[in-house]
């Protein structure tokens, strides 16, 4: 039996939702645990690419998922995904927390409010998981149990709604009470006890994959805060957010991106701007799953990572796009920080602290494009079949964070991975 943890080591779109379903192939169980639908997860099937924000993006492998308590549901959206995932893949078995918090449209609004007056824009998803995070710490939020059982639900939905009113008139409350009555009768099936159906799997000996939403630098304790999420992005998370024990949890998996991205505002140490940038950006296709905006690119950020590999206790270790920065003749990797002219150990624990640095890189040879032939005859072939100066970015990589690089992913598809 294994319980397996994939956790993003960057800030967000790592590739875990592919990576995701390359593991949950044989797996009994994918699990989502944290985030809502602000995720967004690409998996290519075929000439088909599915984006997922709810399900978990393993489900279109082992075709079984859970949404865990620690997870925030939009509810059209889910209903939405389910439909497409079916339409796509087939039927798929669910399982939803009661104990999840829903997201209204009012969080939504508080959303886009709370970005005007904050002064200096998160540049979030507008997926309304911050306030719903403030309704469930402030414990006047609403969870998927509650709607099911709950005869005066719109009543409830007016007077908790009463907070924002004062600054919102827009919201018809009505309008989405009728709009959730009808949502509650397609979902009210999937409820059940995710800790039990978790823990029933792993004694019968079979592996559950916990999919992160996010990354570890978007954690709301240990990323750049206030330029994070409102979740817990930790692998830590994966056993609070579904209710197991630590000790159900036997692997922690780290995803990385062969270079740095980040979507929305915040200290980007390693970032770069112009063609090179463009010219990534352009290849790599990165333009956020869940919003379209184009994201910020990066150098790969060792030091960066380091620290997320220890907060996270990472076992073992996935690299994804190695194919995206084929064709650049020198690349450069960020190896330390420094502030005012001396190199510093810890990572900084503040933005303020963070904007000072500047980045100790060293540069590597690139290596040649690498094709779809190519990358086809390396699927075949294995890891000796990769370009020299490829395997000297992987094996530094390994070096500098002490953790084996075990898979290599070199395209889209599902299948596009190797095993080291
Ligand atoms: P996946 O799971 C990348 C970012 C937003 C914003 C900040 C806060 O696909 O890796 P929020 O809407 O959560 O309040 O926005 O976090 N963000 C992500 N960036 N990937 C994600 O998810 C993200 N989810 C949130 O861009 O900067
Ligand atoms: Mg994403």
């Amino acid at each position: 039996m294994a319980g397996i943890v994939l956790i993003g080591l960057q800030w967000g779109d790592e590739g875990k939702g592919k990576i995701s379903a390359y593991l949950s192939r044989g797996a009994g169980l994918a699990v989502r645990f944290n985030g809502g639908a602000n995720a967004g997860h690409t998996v290519t099937i075929g000439d088909k690419e599915l984006r997922l924000h709810l399900l978990p993006a393993g489900v279109v492998s082992c075709r079984r998922a859970a949404i865990g308590p620690g997870v925030y549901l939009d509810l059209p959206t889910l209903v939405e995904e389910i439909n497409r995932v079916q339409e796509n893949i087939g039927d798929i078995e669910l399982t939803i927390s009661p104990r999840a918090h829903v997201v209204l449209k009012l969080h939504k609004e508080l959303d886009r409010y709370l970005e005007e007056i904050r002064g200096g824009k998160i540049g979030t998803t507008m997926r309304g998981i911050g306030p719903a995070a403030m309704y469930k710490y402030g414990r006047i939020g609403v969870r998927f149990g509650d709607m099911l059982e709950d005869e005066n639900l719109e009543d409830r939905l007016i007077k908790i709604a009463k907070y924002i009113e004062l600054k919102n008139k827009n919201i018809n409350f009505h309008d989405e009470y009728v709009e959730l009555r009808l949502i509650i009768e397609k979902v009210r099936k999937y409820v059940g006890n995710v800790t039990r159906l978790i823990k029933n799997e792993l004694s019968q000996g079979r592996t559950v994959i916990f999919e992160g939403a996010q990354g570890t630098m978007l954690d709301l304790d240990y990323g750049t805060y206030p330029y994070v999420t409102s979740s817990t992005t930790l692998a830590s998370a994966a056993a609070h957010g579904s209710g197991v024990s630590l000790k159900d949890i036997n692997e922690i998996v780290g995803v990385l991106k062969a270079y740095t991205t980040r979507v929305g505002e915040g200290p980007l140490p390693t970032e770069i701007s112009g063609e090179l940038a463009d010219e990534i950006r352009a290849r790599g296709k990165e333009y956020g799953a869940t919003t379209g905006r184009p994201r910020r690119i990066g150098w790969l950020d060792l030091f960066q990572l380091r620290y997320a590999a220890e907060l996270n206790g990472v076992d073992k270790l996935i690299i994804t796009r190695l194919d995206t920065i084929s064709g650049i003749e020198r690349l450069k990797v960020c190896i330390g920080y420094k502030i005012d002219g001396t190199k510093i150990n810890e990572y900084p624990e503040t933005v303020a602290k963070l904007r000072r640095v500047s980045p100790i890189y060293i540069e590597l040879n690139g290596w040649q494009t690498l094709n779809r032939e190519e990358i086809d005859r390396i699927l075949l072939n294995g890891y000796e079949e990769l370009p020299r100066n490829a395997k000297q970015y992987i094996e530094l990589i390994e070096e500098i964070l002490g953790i084996p690089i075990k898979w290599i992913s070199l395209g889209p598809r599902i299948e596009d991975v190797i095993e080291k």
